[in-house]
């Protein structure tokens, strides 16, 4: 049976395509490398939108008034900080994140207020872990920069806050992944958007989705240096873990995002030790799975080049996964406006393998 629900088609979207066979995304018409390398997150979230959001007619929703409305949301976002910051102490910041969403009320929140809430709410929190007062958003800076303005208390640097920028867009949609499905699932009760994306996040948290980068960079810094990377893999193998940033439910080849996210480290730090350590942990972690999986291609996914971006970018790794639902949180809802279009419940079947009441036959009870 298949309870991955490996290549079922769930829904239909005109939002993005993964092509697992030939390692490629397509965003709305748009190979992902041309995204990341042309858009920026508003003009990202106007391509998504466009013609799914209210009141937006195909073809014309433009960045320019995309940008001035989200950085008006950010600051309606940090109105809502001291119903969130006193209820998250002693959180972790994706707790926090968590509850903050789910304390947005159904009525008075949109896509805007939920796209600018992930990095308002995640730059207080994580200045409330420090001991930090929360900086107030400035509505003429670009998300990223303005996330990052929030995070550190200083005007962003540029070259950080165009890789920041370069990784919401790249991570912003990718067809029917885990938390997409999620909030696809609770958008078609009719729950609201607030209800799905909290759902999508919860989703998104888990190791095995969004939560990868992180233990990414623990597994780098574990491995030290070169001579650490065979013992080390064989500790893991023995150990039967999983080795976070590699397989992929769909891509068969490579992650067309991870050379996205490569090219924008190295653009950062212009080739530093961390990338060729990375480099050589990649190329010996591929020759183990190759090995070990021979009729399963096991590549690197988006996460592993994605721990060393943020990391450049000075985020530290406890955001790695909020940072994520910062990029993701267009695609989902984009997908939730267009799951409402369609207006059907997503409800699929199961197979009973528990017991039959006596003088029972399976049929009937499924009757
Ligand atoms: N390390 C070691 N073994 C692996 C890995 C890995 N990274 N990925 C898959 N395998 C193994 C599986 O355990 C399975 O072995 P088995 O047959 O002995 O049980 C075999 O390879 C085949 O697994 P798949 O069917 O390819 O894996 P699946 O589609 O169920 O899971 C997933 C995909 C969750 C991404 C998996 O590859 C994984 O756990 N990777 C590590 C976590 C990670 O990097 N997650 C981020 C993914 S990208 C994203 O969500 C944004």
């Amino acid at each position: 049976m298949n309870t991955g629900l490996d290549g079922v088609v769930a829904a239909v979207t005109n939002l993005s395509q993964v092509d697992g066979e030939a390692g490629r995304l397509i965003v709305r018409g748009h190979d992902i490398e041309e995204l990341a390398a042309r858009f920026d997150f508003a003009d990202t979230a106007a391509l998504l939108w466009d013609g799914l959001a209210p009141g937006s007619v195909e073809g014309h929703l433009d960045g320019t008034a995309i940008r001035q409305a989200l950085g008006l949301a950010r600051l309606r976002a940090a109105d809502r900080l001291p119903l969130l910051l006193p209820a998250a102490k002693g959180l972790s910041p994706i707790e926090g994140l968590r509850a903050g969403l789910a304390m947005l009320g159904d009525d008075d929140c949109d896509h805007l207020l939920l796209c600018a809430a992930v990095p308002v709410f995640t730059a207080a929190l994580w200045r409330q872990t420090l001991g930090q007062p929360a900086v107030s958003p400035d509505p003429g800076l670009g998300q990223a920069a303005d996330f990052l303005t929030m995070l550190t208390g200083r005007p962003a640097d540029q070259m950080a806050a165009r890789a920041l920028e370069t990784y919401l867009v790249t991570v912003a949609d990718h067809g029917l992944n885990a938390s997409t499905f999620t909030a696809r699932v609770v958008s078609s009760t009719r729950a609201g958007m607030v209800s799905a994306v909290v759902a999508a996040l919860c989703a998104l948290k888990g190791p095995l989705h969004g939560g990868a980068p992180g233990p990414v960079l623990d597994m780098l810094d574990e491995i030290g240096n070169p001579a650490g990377i065979e013992p080390w893999l064989d500790r893991q193998f023995a150990a039967g873990e999983r080795l976070m940033g590699f397989g992929h439910r769909v891509y068969r080849t490579r992650d067309p995002r991870a050379d996205v996210l490569k090219g924008v480290v190295a653009g950062l730090r212009g080739g530093p030790n961390r990338i060729a350590l990375a480099e050589r942990v990649e190329r010996a972690v591929l020759a183990r799975l190759a090995e070990r999986y021979p009729s399963r291609r096991l590549d690197t996914n988006v996460e592993f080049y994605t721990a060393l971006a943020l990391e450049a970018a000075g985020l530290p790794r406890q955001l790695f996964t909020l940072a994520f639902a910062m990029g993701r949180v267009l695609g989902w809802t984009a997908h939730i406006f267009e799951q409402e279009q369609t207006g059907r419940i997503i409800r699929p079947a199961s197979r009973y393998t528990g017991p039959v009441p006596r003088g029972r036959t399976l049929a009937a009870v499924a009757g």
